[in-house]
């Protein structure tokens, strides 16, 4: 019968882990440390510590397309509205919207997520939702913002839009002229996302 391993053993393990993703993405929030720390004393067994860390945080990342252009009132009620529901269902993420382009990373639980996003894509004021990634991911990347808001360029929109649909299909692609500080999150967050669910 094969045992489980002792309280030496799993502190040894978990002191590699801590020191492997040290100041990388993968590092364990307060949550996680506590789960290791139980997982460490024996009152969580692997295969739960690893069904509680696939809970983490789910996401969507989508495209889309308003159905007219949006002036810059439309915007801030479209924020207002969203930020009070977020703040409620303890949704962050980002919306960025160019030229009647919107692109935006919802992230939260996995029902509140998905409850929102089908709302979204039922919503007539954008039409064409397509989504480019959806899934659990390590951990959110637009933690202190109830959705975050980028008016980018037309070109940088552009960018955006080509680097995470050709890493969607999986395509090598070339370095991208974006300098905002919340794309290039996004961008760093896409490419970890990858990386993360293809293990
Ligand atoms: C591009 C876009 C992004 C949106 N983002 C959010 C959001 O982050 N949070 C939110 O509550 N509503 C957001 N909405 C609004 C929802 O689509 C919907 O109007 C809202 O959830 C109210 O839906 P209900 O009246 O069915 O409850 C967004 C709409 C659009 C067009």
């Amino acid at each position: 019968m094969k045992q489980e391993p002792d309280e030496a053993y799993r502190r040894r393990a978990l002191a590699w882990a801590l020191t492997l993703t040290e100041e990388t993405y993968l590092a364990p929030g307060p949550d996680e440390q506590e789960h290791l720390e139980r997982y460490v004393r024996g009152e969580l067994s692997l295969v739960q510590l690893l069904t509680l860390s696939e809970q983490r945080v789910y996401h969507v990342l989508y495209r889309s397309q308003a159905r007219y252009p949006f002036h810059e009132a439309q915007l801030n009620d479209l924020l207002d509205e969203s930020r009070t529901y977020n703040q409620q269902h303890d949704i962050t993420g980002l919306l960025c919207y160019s030229d009647g382009f919107f692109v935006q990373v919802l992230e939260g639980s996995e029902e509140a997520v998905q409850t929102l996003y089908a709302k979204i894509q039922h919503d007539k004021r954008h039409q064409h939702v397509r989504t480019l990634s959806r899934g659990p991911g390590p951990l959110r990347w637009f933690a202190d913002w109830r959705m975050a808001y980028v008016h980018s360029t037309p070109l940088e929109m552009y960018w955006l839009i080509s680097y995470l649909e050709a890493r969607q299909q999986q395509l090598v692609v070339p370095q991208v002229p974006i300098t905002e500080p919340h794309l290039l999150t996004l961008l760093d967050a896409f490419q970890h996302l990858g990386t993360y669910r293809s293990r």
